[in-house]
């Protein structure tokens, strides 16, 4: 087993909180365990522009509760060709980094691993970061839980608001295309309708719930609606519901990139911990071209390529076909 030296940990993709507390974890676990550690500032174009310095443990001190990600991170372009990947090669090669701890979702695993099959002399290791919790090999993604608690805080403050005008709100959350968000938080904050990329949900039968629920006396509604949600975005559905219901007064917020900031949870802060710990000893232990991740609360390895073929992600389906009833 060729023995690794020198790690380099970068951030990739879209920010997620939690993923402070696993550079810390991957830097202290690094050096704890005899390895130089060298940080990477923007993901992949870091590796290309040769932007990168020597961290040790006071270089992460004190970043457990903050948000976005002291690497910086970038969705890079040129990684996705094979010059970008030679020079990114090249620089590795002149720095002395022979392995990588790469954190971030689908897109950076893509890369990691199309450049590892390249150039497997460099040992690489995935950690899932991203709020959409859509990878295979974790049953929790770094950033889903803060980002997650984010939009209750938000949309129970619009409950707020729409109870007091007798209101129906639309409000779209993150997710790319996946409902994880969508679900959970409309679970938590008791949505009388959540629209899930994951289930077909005609407008028709929306319109009918909603009609349902004022013939219930219900004095406000929240419909949350997944930003891949397949229905053609949250002012052209809220605009067929309003044709059809002249009652109600509409209004649409948008979440956006508020869901991606913030300290991260308690949960977030153990699961980068955990995961950059283990992404590291996973790397000593001779294991590359994979990925660290949690199921059943127990780290598991999986291998890139299944991670990445099985993309596959599956919502509770004891949520789904809860959050219809216990929202009458
Ligand atoms: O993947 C995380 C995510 O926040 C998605 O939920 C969203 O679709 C996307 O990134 C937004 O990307 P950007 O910040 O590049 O606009």
């Amino acid at each position: 087993m060729q023995k690794i030296s020198k790690l380099g940990v970068l951030t990739s993709g879209g920010d997620a909180p939690g993923m402070n507390p696993c550079i810390r974890a991957v830097v202290r676990t690094g050096i704890y365990s005899g390895l130089n550690v060298v940080g990477i500032r923007k993901g992949y174009q870091g590796l290309i522009e040769n932007d990168m310095y020597d961290m040790n443990p006071r270089s992460v001190s004190n970043i457990l509760n903050l948000g976005g990600t002291i690497l910086k991170t970038a969705r890079c372009l040129p990684f996705r060709t094979d010059e970008g990947m030679e020079t990114a090669y090249q620089n590795l090669k002149e720095q002395g980094i022979d392995a990588l701890v790469v954190i971030g979702g689908d897109g950076t695993f893509t890369g990691a691993l199309r450049f590892s099959k390249k150039y497997p002399d460099i040992k690489v290791m995935g950690v899932p970061g991203t709020i959409d919790n859509d990878l295979y090999g974790s049953t929790y993604t770094l950033g889903f839980d803060t980002a997650t608690n984010t939009v209750v805080e938000a949309i129970d403050k619009i409950r707020d608001t729409a109870d007091a005008h007798d209101r129906l709100f639309f409000i779209e959350v993150m997710g790319r295309d996946s409902g994880a968000i969508a679900l959970r938080a409309g679970v938590c904050c008791g949505a009388e309708a959540i629209l899930l990329p994951e289930k077909a949900t005609a407008i028709d039968d929306l319109i009918e719930n909603l009609r349902a629920g004022q013939h219930n006396k219900k004095s406000s509604s929240i419909v949350i609606v997944a930003e891949g949600d397949k229905n053609g975005g949250v002012y052209d559905i809220a605009r067929r519901v309003q044709n059809e219901i002249k009652v109600y007064d509409i209004k649409v917020t948008i979440l956006g990139h508020l869901q991606r900031g913030g300290s991260p949870s308690a949960f977030d802060r153990v699961l980068g911990s955990r995961l950059g710990y283990a992404a590291v000893k996973a790397l000593l232990n001779g294991h590359t071209q994979k990925m660290v991740g949690l199921q059943a609360n127990n780290i598991k390895i999986t291998s890139l390529e299944e991670a990445l073929t099985q993309h596959e992600f599956k919502l509770e389906q004891d949520l789904m076909e809860m959050a219809d009833i216990l929202s009458i």
